[in-house]
C-alpha cells in the first residue's frame, strides 16, 4: 500500500515513523511545502530501516504532488498546530485555507484515496473535506477518538494505579466519542474495563471524574509542557487507523465521520465508534449510551456544529 502523509512537521514525521516500523506499507510519501524537510525526515527514518528492521519506502517531497500519485490512504496534518492557553477552534481560518487546497491537490493524483485527517480543530477539518472533495463518507474520517481513548485509557491505568491495582494502559479498555475538543469530547466511563472488570466497580465517581477530566484536557497539558501541541500519540493514532484500512483489519476504531442519522444526528463529523477496513469506514456502530452520556454526546455534537458555522466561505 502507497501512503501519503502531508505536512512533514512533528504529526506528519511521526506517523511516517511509526508507519514504516510497523512494515505494512509498500511506500510512504511525506510531503511539506517546506524545502528540504520532508526530504530530510524521510532519509532520516529510512536510515533506521536496518535496525529497526522493515522494508517500507519513506520519500520526502517539496511540495510535488505528482509524486504522492495513486496513494490509498491520503494523511493530511497541514496547518498550524495551536499554542499554550489557545483552544483547537482558533485555528479554524487559518487551517481551513490550508486543509482545502491540500485534499484538492492530493485528489487529482489520487482520485481513490481514503483521507485521515488531523489538522485542528479536527472534526470541522473532517467535515470541510467531506464537503469540499464530495467523496463518500467512508472514504473521509478523522482522527481524534483513537488517540483521545488511549489517553483515557492511560490516565485510567494511573488511576487505578493510585487505588493498588498494578494497571497498564494495555490492560484497559476505553472508549471516548464526541469532539476532539477540551470541553466537549465524552470519555465513557460506563463502558471502560480493566481486564473486563467494569472500572467503575474500582474507582470512585472522584477518581473516574479525575481521569475524565485529565483526559479532556489531555492536549491541552501537554502543550502547556512542549510549547507546541503533542506529536507521538497523535502520529501513533494515525498511523493505527492506516494499519486497521492497509490490513482490512475490521478493527473498532473511534474516530470521527458523517452522521447521517446514527446516534440521532446528521450533517455533521464527530467521534463514534467505527469499523474500519480497507473501504474506511466500513460500519457505524451504534449503541446505548448510559446516564448523562448521551446528554453530553448531544452537547459535544451542538459544540460540533457551531465550530462548523464558522467554516464560513470554506465550505463555499
Ligand atoms: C492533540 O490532542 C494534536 O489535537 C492533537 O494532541
Amino acid at each position: 500500500m502507497k501512503v501519503t502523509v502531508v505536512g512533514a512537521g512533528n504529526v506528519g514525521a511521526t506517523v511516517a515513523n511509526v508507519l514504516a516500523t510497523k512494515n505494512i506499507c509498500s511506500e510512504v510519501v511525506l510531503i511539506d511545502i517546506k524545502e528540504g524537510v520532508s526530504e530530510g525526515k524521510a532519509m532520516d527514518i529510512m536510515q533506521t530501516a536496518h535496525m529497526l528492521n522493515f522494508d517500507t519506502t519513506v520519500t520526502g517531497v517539496t511540495n510535488d504532488y505528482a509524486a504522492t500519485a495513486n496513494s490509498q490512504v491520503v494523511v493530511v496534518t497541514s496547518g498550524i498546530p495551536r499554542k499554550p492557553g489557545m483552544t483547537r477552534e482558533e485555528l479554524i481560518g487559518t487551517n481551513a485555507k490550508i486543509v482545502k487546497s491540500v485534499v484538492d491537490q492530493a485528489l487529482k493524483y489520487s482520485p481513490d484515496a481514503i483521507f485521515i485527517i488531523i489538522s485542528n480543530p479536527m472534526d470541522a477539518m473532517t467535515y470541510l473535506t467531506l464537503k469540499d472533495s464530495k467523496l463518500p463518507r467512508n472514504r473521509v474520517l478523522g482522527q481524534g477518538g483513537m488517540l483521545d481513548s488511549s489517553r483515557f485509557r492511560y490516565f485510567l491505568s494511573k488511576a487505578l494505579q493510585k487505588a493498588g491495582y498494578p494497571a497498564t494502559p494495555t490492560d484497559i479498555d476505553g472508549t471516548v466519542i464526541g469532539g476532539h475538543s477540551d470541553k466537549t469530547m465524552v470519555p465513557l466511563t460506563s463502558i471502560a474495563t480493566y481486564r473486563g472488570i467494569p472500572v467503575k466497580q474500582l474507582l470512585t465517581d472522584e477518581q473516574l471524574k479525575e481521569a475524565v477530566e485529565q483526559t479532556k484536557v489531555g492536549g491541552a497539558t501537554l502543550t502547556k509542557l512542549l510549547g507546541t501541541s503533542a506529536w507521538y500519540a497523535p502520529g501513533a493514532a494515525a498511523a493505527a487507523m492506516v494499519e486497521a484500512i492497509a490490513l482490512d483489519a475490521k478493527k473498532l476504531i473511534p474516530c470521527c465521520v458523517y452522521l447521517d442519522g446514527e446516534y440521532g444526528e446528521k450533517d455533521l463529523c464527530i467521534g463514534v465508534p467505527v469499523v474500519l477496513g480497507k473501504d474506511g469506514m466500513e460500519k457505524i456502530v451504534e449503541y446505548k449510551l448510559e446516564g448523562d452520556e448521551k446528554a453530553k454526546f448531544d452537547e459535544s455534537v451542538q459544540a460540533a456544529r457551531n465550530t462548523n458555522s464558522k467554516l464560513g466561505d470554506a465550505l463555499k
